[in-house]
Parts: C-alpha cells; sequence; structure tokens
C-alpha cells in the first residue's frame, strides 16, 4: 500500500478559523502535512497525509476546531453499497491486524441523520471485514467510522461516503474548563472560551511563553504553560466592579482574581497592571513578549479612552474634589490599531505573533476596506471572519518578522492605517447616525 491517508474532520463550527487554526498547530510543532483534497471552509472533511501517527495527536491534543481524524481507507461519491465495495477492494491484510481486537462501528452523518435500524443496516454493509474479536462500545481497541456527508443539500454537491480507523480526537473538552458560564467573574465583553483558545492557538502559545493583552478586561488567559500578563486602563475590569458578594456572610470575591484562581492559574499569572497602552510602563530596552493576544476596545460595549491633557489640566477632579482622576479623550479605533501594531512591533520577540481582534462593517462595494492593515515588520499569517448580521470581526494574526528601524515609533501613520481609517471609519459612523 502507498502512503497512509488520513481524513480530518472538523467541527462545523467557526469554518472560517478551520485551516488558520490547523497550519498555526503544525507550525508549532513542526509538523509537515500533505493536502490530498482541496481544503474548504464549505465542507468538514478534508484527506491529508502526515509524517507520523505522532505528529497527528500532537495536532489533536491542542486543536479545538478538529472533531477527530480517521485512518483514511476509502471515499465513495455514489453510495454506501459503493463504498463497501471500495473497502472490499482493499488488500484485506490491512484489516487483518485488527482480526482479534475488540472493535466498535461508528456512523457518523453530516446535513442528514439517520433512524438506528439505518445504522444497523449500514454497519450490516461491512459484515465480510475479518473482525472476530468482540463488540466493544465503551472502550474498544479500534473504532471503525462511516460518515455519510449529505452536503448537497445545502450546495448541491454530491454525496460523499468515508470508511476510516478513528486515531483520536480533538481536545474541545479542554474549552468546557474555561466555559464562561461557569465563570464566577464575567464582563459585558468577556471572551467566549472557544476563541481564547483558538486565539491562543493563532499565537503558538507554548510552555514557557510569555503572553501580554494590552486590554485585559475581565480575563487573561494563561494555557498550554505560558505566563501571562495583562493591563487595562479601567481598574474597575481588573478588580471586580460592584461584582463582589457575600455568600453565608463570607466574600465570594469576583474578579479576575477570582477567575484565576478558579483555574488554579495562580503560578502562570505574572500580574495586572491599570495603565493606558499609550502610557505602558514597558521600556525598549528590557525583554520581549512571545506572543500579544488581544480583544481591542471598539467603542461597541467598551468605550475606548486613552489619557490625555485637556483644557484644565491633566487631571479630572471628582465632584468632593477629594480624588483626582487623569482626563481622558475618546480613543478612536484606527489609533488603537496603529499603537497595538507599533507596540507589538517593538516589545514582541522576532517570530512573535500579534493575534487581535478587528470588526469591520459588511459592503458588498467596498470589500477592499475590508482589509486588515499591514506593518513592514510584520507578515499578515490569517486574517479569519467571525460573521455577525452587517459586520464581522476579523481575527488578524500577524508574525513579527524585524525589529522597527527606530524604536522611536517612527513608522509612518499614513502608511499604516490611514486608507483604512479615512474610508472606513467614515462609513461606519455613518451607519451609526443612520
Ligand atoms: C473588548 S474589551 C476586552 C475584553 C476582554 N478580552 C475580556 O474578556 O474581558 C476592551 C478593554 O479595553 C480597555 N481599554 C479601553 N481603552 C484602553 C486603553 N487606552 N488602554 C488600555 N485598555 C483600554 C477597556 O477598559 C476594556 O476592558
Amino acid at each position: 500500500m502507498g502512503e497512509k491517508l488520513y481524513l480530518v474532520r472538523f467541527v462545523q463550527r467557526h469554518a472560517e478559523f478551520r485551516l488558520a487554526e490547523f497550519e498555526a498547530l503544525c507550525k508549532l510543532f513542526d509538523i509537515k502535512y500533505k493536502a490530498h483534497t482541496e481544503y474548504t471552509d464549505l465542507s468538514p472533511f478534508w484527506i491529508v497525509s502526515f509524517r507520523s501517527e505522532d505528529d497527528i495527536r500532537k495536532i489533536l491534543s491542542r486543536s479545538f476546531l478538529i472533531k477527530c481524524v480517521l485512518e483514511h481507507y476509502a471515499c465513495s461519491e455514489q453510495s454506501l453499497d459503493h463504498l463497501a465495495e471500495l473497502v472490499k477492494d482493499i488488500p484485506q491484510d490491512v484489516f487483518e491486524v485488527y482480526r482479534n481486537d475488540t472493535f466498535k462501528f461508528v456512523i457518523d452523518t453530516f446535513a442528514t441523520s439517520m433512524s438506528g435500524k439505518e445504522k444497523i443496516d449500514t454497519i450490516e454493509k461491512f459484515a465480510y471485514l475479518p473482525f472476530d474479536g468482540d463488540i466493544d462500545l465503551k472502550n474498544p481497541k479500534n473504532t471503525f467510522h462511516v460518515i455519510i456527508d449529505n452536503r448537497h443539500t445545502i450546495e448541491k454537491e454530491p454525496r460523499a461516503f468515508y470508511f476510516g480507523r478513528w486515531i483520536g480526537d480533538g481536545n474541545r473538552e479542554f474549552i468546557d474548563i474555561y466555559n464562561v458560564k461557569k465563570r464566577k467573574y464575567i464582563g459585558t465583553t468577556t471572551m467566549d472560551a472557544e476563541l481564547s483558545l483558538i486565539m491562543s492557538n493563532m499565537a503558538l502559545v507554548k510552555k514557557g511563553s510569555l503572553v501580554y493583552d494590552p486590554f485585559v478586561g475581565t480575563v487573561t488567559s494563561s494555557c498550554f504553560g505560558s505566563y501571562s500578563f495583562g493591563s487595562d486602563i479601567d481598574g474597575r475590569q481588573i478588580r471586580g466592579k460592584d461584582g463582589s458578594m457575600f455568600n453565608d456572610s463570607h466574600l465570594i470575591e469576583k474578579s479576575l482574581k477570582s477567575n484565576i484562581a478558579q483555574y488554579k492559574l495562580q503560578n502562570r499569572i505574572l500580574g495586572t497592571v491599570v495603565c493606558d497602552i499609550t502610557q505602558h510602563p514597558f521600556r525598549p530596552d528590557g525583554f520581549r513578549f512571545d506572543a500579544i493576544i488581544t480583544d481591542p476596545p471598539y467603542g461597541v460595549r467598551a468605550g475606548a479612552k486613552k489619557i490625555m491633557m485637556k483644557e484644565g489640566g491633566f487631571f479630572k477632579n471628582t465632584e468632593d474634589g477629594k480624588s483626582f482622576y487623569p482626563a481622558t479623550i475618546p480613543y478612536e479605533l484606527p489609533d488603537v490599531i496603529y499603537d497595538l501594531l507599533n507596540f507589538s512591533s517593538v516589545y514582541l520577540e522576532i517570530g512573535g505573533r500579534l493575534v487581535y481582534w478587528l470588526p469591520v462593517i459588511d459592503d458588498e462595494e467596498e470589500n477592499d476596506l475590508k482589509e486588515p492593515p499591514n506593518h513592514p515588520c510584520f507578515d499578515m499569517i490569517s486574517k479569519c471572519p467571525q460573521i455577525f448580521g452587517g459586520w464581522r470581526r476579523i481575527l488578524v494574526t500577524m508574525e513579527k518578522k524585524c525589529d522597527p528601524e527606530s524604536i522611536d515609533f517612527n513608522i509612518k501613520k499614513d502608511h499604516l492605517v490611514e486608507p483604512f481609517r479615512n474610508r472606513f471609519f467614515t462609513k461606519m459612523k455613518l451607519n451609526s447616525e443612520a
């Protein structure tokens, strides 16, 4: 038999992120693969070859968008009977090695469903296979999948039927640990756990990585053995605004700190500081971050602001005259992105990744305006859209390739964001006023 093929079975969620996550994990683990079918976001099935099954297991250990990977034996675009014929044509010594093992069959349907009887009839079509071991539905040594891909009902493509041996599942169970519904403290802009974890994959986070979130809000994610650090201009987000409550006279703390305790990440979180990213405490001759992962403020639910001298002084007095706060002005999204890219160009290691969300309005006529800005110090790695009604937010992944020529942030602003700002954000504003 020639090269072993594998069927990657993705989950039917965040289709636009699947290939980017897969490629990020291949880069993280230095895995080479060869595609044997064309990848399309329209299908959760993709046939690929790898150098070893170890490589597949590494990818599965971190993937949130792969449901499972199968050793691929056959695919028919005609019928289940045809698939059974194709499997019969495979030299049966391929299956001999499994003859005495316990086993089970799984029928996996996509865009269709099957009754219990139809499933049994389907399994019967493969009764000729030389499996003499006991059927074990709970803990079989081998699991064989028959997949019925009925996508044609959605997009008029032919049905496809696959047969394969289960190699392993992706790491979706991990998502539930961080489920926002079970989290002690959340805010109005708290990032969904699945997307946060996907962001960490895109950023190639691994054991020992130093990760920074400059707009940390209510959560700083530190997973896969990384260390993380966060900051936010609004200390209430970090400390827990009106969040704490009493239960049987015990204080139940609701803050970023209580989230860290909930996930037992105390030894992984380096700390948080309250600061405006435009007045941050870092100095360029110091350390570098391995990754910057963030959800910047775009003014819809969390107002973006930055500290700025106003008429009458730098500090804002409270009504009682006892406290003084720095005065702030609105912080426009193009400026946020510009500052984020420039900050990252200095404070990321070369090869380090910046992963951030960029919101854009959908407009058929002005597709070019949906392009996230480039930066001379970065390669653009992926731009994955999450689509909502009338707008989308793009998960942008960039990799630093060189240091800026000067640490003086002297990259021309026009070069980065101006076209985007002038044309796109005018439109965004017009839409919000309409
Ligand atoms: C979209 S929210 C981040 C949400 C966060 N990912 C979470 O899960 O809670 C954006 C955050 O940026 C903060 N922010 C706004 N302007 C800022 C600035 N100039 N510097 C630092 N943080 C700022 C806001 O207070 C808000 O918490």
